[in-house]
């Protein structure tokens, strides 16, 4: 079984992904940790975040073990993340993998923009998970001040929407609703309520 999740930065669909995983016993997969990783590796070698060719090198050599660096979810690499997703060739390093890993057994929850409609088209469940901007940027504007970050939350819902256009607008595989998905809005849900409606959407496809 594979269940995708996409949508917009800080939309809430990396911790319902991880809880509808856990609820199914499902493999879990923040498919953003790739791009984040791509951008760290460039940011610590001080290159460039538009070199392409050290871009494609890196995602190329990825190391998915160590996804669960603090230091992938920095301000400043999600939005070097952001940059390079716009890279193809970067995009199809990191491809082969996803679709690895998404044909595990016995199923997973994959999270990220371009799952339904790029990675796994055929996936079992989809959902694109949203909230507004200004609900989006508060969530995040509290997760950074729980980690020290000093950053006004005028100051994170810009970045919010810069992010956003970028992912809608590059050319390859840009954030959209695939027409297969329904539509989670979160603005008003906490995370209960969230992982409420995605269970009963799983459960009006797959009957469990
Ligand atoms: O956690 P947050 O929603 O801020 O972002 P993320 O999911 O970690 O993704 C960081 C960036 O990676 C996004 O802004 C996208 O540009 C890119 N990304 C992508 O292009 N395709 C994906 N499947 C996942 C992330």
């Amino acid at each position: 079984m594979i269940i995708a999740l996409d949508g917009p930065a800080a939309s809430g669909k990396g911790t319902l992904s991880k809880r509808i995983a856990a609820h199914y016993g499902l493999h879990s997969l923040d498919t953003g940790l790739l791009y984040r990783a791509v951008a760290l590796s460039l940011l610590d070698r001080r290159l460039k975040l538009h070199d392409v060719w050290a871009a494609v090198a890196l995602a190329r050599t990825l190391d998915t073990a160590r996804l669960d660096d603090p230091d992938l979810r920095r301000a400043d690499v999600g939005e070097g993340a952001s940059v390079v997703a716009k890279i193809p060739e970067v995009r199809a390093a990191l491809l082969a993998y996803q679709r690895w890993f998404a044909g595990q057994s016995p199923g997973a929850v994959l999270d990220g923009r371009d799952i339904a409609t790029v990675v796994c088209p055929n996936a079992d469940v989809k959902i694109f998970v949203t909230a507004t901007p200004e609900a989006r940027a508060k969530r995040r504007h509290l997760e950074y001040q729980s980690r020290g970050l000093e950053m006004t939350e005028a100051e994170v819902l810009e970045l919010i929407l810069a992010r956003d256009a970028r992912d809608s607008g590059r050319a390859d595989a840009p954030l959209k609703q695939d027409g297969g998905a329904i539509l989670l809005d979160t603005t008003e849900l906490d995370i209960d309520a969230a992982f409420d409606v995605a269970v009963g959407e799983i459960k009006r496809k797959i009957g469990r």
